[in-house]
């Protein structure tokens, strides 16, 4: 059974990236090979946990790109040399283009912290989304995986995972709360989910 090769893109701390990783290494994500990690950022800390776990890594810039025309052919380009089928948006800080995402159609997934369609869109983004929570007063967040399409957090959604807001929250607190109940459990399943499926259609179209 050949694993599905996965690129996961990257702009910081890099929390869900280890929760991929550590799930590769109980054993947990069977139909998928963590092939690259790709930054936008040259010292986002997630680059050490991938060369920690052996994962080749790349780091391409919007600013030594150019342009964003530039800066998504040269992950495209990082991509295809490396064999990508599958890709993961796992803190990654930056919007991509339909020209992108077109060419990549149910073939991206990102984690989102927040319950979509709320608290999503530009602008929702990292610690601002529980922010935004708070302030609204809502008593139930959480965290969703889902493709990615030309609307920024607006693909199909693949799973949700609800957690609690508790009184005295900070939006630290949630954002940690949200993370550990939802985020770095809901990911790995997921891409899991889709990684065995797209092995299935593999193994069917190649009879
Ligand atoms: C995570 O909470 C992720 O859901 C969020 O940024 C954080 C990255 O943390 N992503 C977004 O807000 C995307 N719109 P990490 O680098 O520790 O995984």
């Amino acid at each position: 059974m050949s694993r599905v090769r996965v690129a996961v893109l990257v702009s910081g701390g890099g929390t869900n990236l280890q929760a991929l990783i550590d799930a590769a290494a109980r054993g947990q994500l069977p139909h998928v090979e963590l092939a690259l990690v790709l930054s936008n950022h040259k010292n986002a800390f997630a680059l050490q946990r991938a060369a920690l776990a052996g994962i080749p890594t790349r780091v391409v810039t919007r600013r030594a790109a150019g342009s964003q025309e530039a800066f998504e052919a040269a992950i495209q380009t990082a991509l295809e040399q490396a064999g990508i089928e599958l890709i993961v948006l796992a803190g990654f800080m930056s919007i991509l283009s339909a020209g992108f995402t077109d060419r990549w159609p149910e073939c991206i997934l990102n984690i989102h912290p927040s319950l979509l369609p709320a608290f999503g869109g530009p602008g929702c983004y990292g610690l601002h989304v529980h922010e935004m929570a708070l302030a609204r007063g809502v008593k139930l967040t959480g965290a969703t995986v889902h493709f990615v399409n030309e609307i920024p957090d607006g693909g199909r959604i693949l799973a949700q995972k609800a957690v609690a807001v508790e009184d005295g929250d900070t939006p630290e607190l949630l954002q940690r709360r949200v993370m550990e109940q939802a985020e770095w459990i809901l990911l790995p399943q997921t891409l899991e989910r889709v990684a065995a499926e797209r092995t299935m259609e593999r193994e069917k179209s190649d009879v």
